[in-house]
This record gives C-alpha cells, structure tokens and sequence, in this order.
C-alpha cells in the first residue's frame, strides 16, 4: 500500500533543526563484546542507524569496537549512524562536575570510537536510590547543563538532552536556563506510562520525546502490556505483532522509540513498522489503565 508509512527511515525534527532517527536500537543489558558484536550485525543488517547507549549500560566500548568494524561490512560510514549515550550526574561529593562532565565525555568518545556524539543526555535528575530528596540535585542537574551546553557550543556533540525528567524537572530547567533548552527528553513512555502534561509540556517546548521502556517493561520480565487482549487483537486486525503496535502507538505520536532486542526477528519487526494504527485505536490503547512509572524518577527534588 502507497500511503502506507515508511517508519524505518522515518526521523524527528530537533528543536536545533537538526535530526534524529524515529526507530533506534536500546543496548541496555547487552554488554558482552561478542553479543554487542552480534547485536550490532544485526541490527545494521535490519536497517538500524541509531544505537542508543549510557556509561551506565557498561558496553560503550564494545559498542564502539562493534561498530568500527561493522559499518564498513555495510558500506556506512560514522555520519551514517547516530549514536546517543548518557551522562550519570550521580557523582560524589568530592568531585567537581565541570571535571566530572569534561571526563566522562572524553571517555565516552574514546570508548565509542568517535570524535563526536549525536545526542548526549543527562541520564537521569538525580539519584534515585539515595539523596532522592536533597536539594543538591538541582544544582548537579544544573552545573551538568551547563557544562553540555559548553561541549555543544564547541561542536563535539550535535545535540543535547534530559532524560527521566518529569514535568516538574522540567519545569525547573526552563526557569533555571535560557540559552540552551533540551532537544530530547528520553523517558519512560507506554500505554501504561504516559503523563500527558509532560508530553504538553515538551511539545510546547519543541522539545522531542524519545521512549524507553516502550514495550511496558519486558526487558524486566512484565509481559503484560504484550499479552494484553486489546493489543492482540488490535495486531491480529493489522497482521502486526503485539510488539509492533506499541512501538508504532508511540511513533505514530511522534515520540521515537529504541526498544532493545536481541533476538534477530523481533530486530526486524521493530523497525518494519508498514502499517497505521487508526486514531481510534491509538485512543483506546491510550486509555488504558496506567501504572507507576517503574523507576521512581518522579519523587526525585
Ligand atoms: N534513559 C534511561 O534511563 C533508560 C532506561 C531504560 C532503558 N533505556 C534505553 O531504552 C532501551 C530499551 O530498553 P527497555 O528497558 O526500555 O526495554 P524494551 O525495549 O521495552 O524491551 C526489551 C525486551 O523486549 C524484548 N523484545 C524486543 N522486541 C520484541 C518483540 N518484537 N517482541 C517481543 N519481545 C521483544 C527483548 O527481547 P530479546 O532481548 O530477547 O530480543 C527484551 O527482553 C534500552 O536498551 C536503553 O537503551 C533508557
């Protein structure tokens, strides 16, 4: 069908003007060399140009090896592909943060085999499992920013962002930042995740939304958004998978998504998105019923 959208090759548009693939693929949890090695083959191999990946995700370095021998194999080059990593701001309280972003870049660059970064996200607004309520966080949020927003005006990084920001963090950044505003806000985002004032909110920002945990928490074992009888029978209608029609409830929205996989097939089907959830159906998926977030983000000062 000719009408039918391409979402493979499909892209976003940052509010810096540039753009960003709307399917990646998520690393998180794959880090043995030989698996990243695998994943990589196989996700360029399925059209994958966006590896979505963190220092907390431990395998920047394979991903990087991977890739540098991988892109010639399907004659890319590094401006072909997009690479995202994350920043951990959960830093002790020794260390400076102007050292601490300067360091982890450098070694963020070195580990991935580049000399730039696509999109670097600040992983996260705080620390979650201690000092959630300390009022540090907004400052080591703040002095991160600041010091992005210095590797962005050098040119090393083509893009920057936030990632787990609830709209109360978002919030915050606007009346703390003028110059710089984030491109992306990577976050937690599923039919049974959704907080629609933070998707208002980034919208009238020109703020992109990017998704994890888009197949509602898979990759720790919570099967139930892909069981869910609605979301069967909305594929069945569709000849789609179940994983299909949640990752394209996202896209379709213009929220972009990097599920991770490394099963070969399912690599396949994320991508092949060839079919148009109708709007009823995207308001139906919508109304399902929601759950926390699965990371306490939210609760964070
Ligand atoms: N910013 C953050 O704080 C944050 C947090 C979480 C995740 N992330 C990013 O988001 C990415 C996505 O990770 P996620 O935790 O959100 O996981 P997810 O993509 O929602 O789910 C991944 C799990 O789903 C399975 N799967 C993938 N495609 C499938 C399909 N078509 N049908 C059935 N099962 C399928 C995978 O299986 P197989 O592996 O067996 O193929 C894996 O177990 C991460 O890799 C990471 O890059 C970021």
């Amino acid at each position: 069908m000719s009408d039918v959208p391409d979402f493979s090759k499909s892209s976003l548009m940052l509010n810096n003007g540039m753009d960003i693939p709307a399917i990646g693929m998520g690393t998180c949890g794959v880090w043995r060399p030989n698996d990243v090695y695998d994943m990589v083959d196989n996700a360029l191999k399925a059209g994958y140009r966006l590896f979505d990946t963190s220092t907390t995700h431990h395998n920047e370095q394979a991903l990087g090896h991977a890739l540098k021998e991988l892109l010639p194999k399907y004659n890319l080059n590094r401006d072909d592909i997009y690479i995202t990593t994350k920043l951990d701001i959960r830093i002790p309280d020794n260390i400076v943060m102007s050292e601490h972003v300067k360091n982890s870049f450098e070694i963020s660059l070195q580990n991935l085999c580049t000399d730039y970064i696509d999109l670097y996200l600040i992983q996260s607004p705080g620390v979650v499992a201690t000092h959630k309520h300390s009022s540090n966080n907004v400052s080591l949020r703040s002095d991160a920013w600041r010091n992005m927003e210095k590797l962005y005006d050098e040119g090393r990084v083509n893009a920057i962002g936030v990632s787990n920001y609830s709209v109360k963090h978002m919030r915050e950044f606007i009346a703390n930042h003028t110059s710089i505003i984030p491109m992306v806000n990577q976050v937690e985002w599923s039919p049974s995740y959704h907080p629609t004032n933070l998707i208002r909110f980034c919208e009238s920002h020109y703020i992109v939304m990017q998704a994890h945990t888009s197949l509602g928490g898979a990759s720790y074992g919570n099967m139930g958004l892909l069981r869910n009888t609605v979301v069967n029978n909305i594929a069945r209608h569709h000849s789609a998978t179940p994983a299909q029609v949640l990752l394209a409830w996202s896209v379709q929205q213009n929220i972009g998504i990097i599920p991770q996989a490394t099963y070969p097939q399912f690599m396949v089907e994320n991508i092949e998105l060839k079919f148009r959830l109708t709007s009823k159906e995207i308001e139906i998926m919508s109304n399902f019923e929601e759950r926390m977030c699965s990371t306490d983000f939210e609760t964070i000062r």
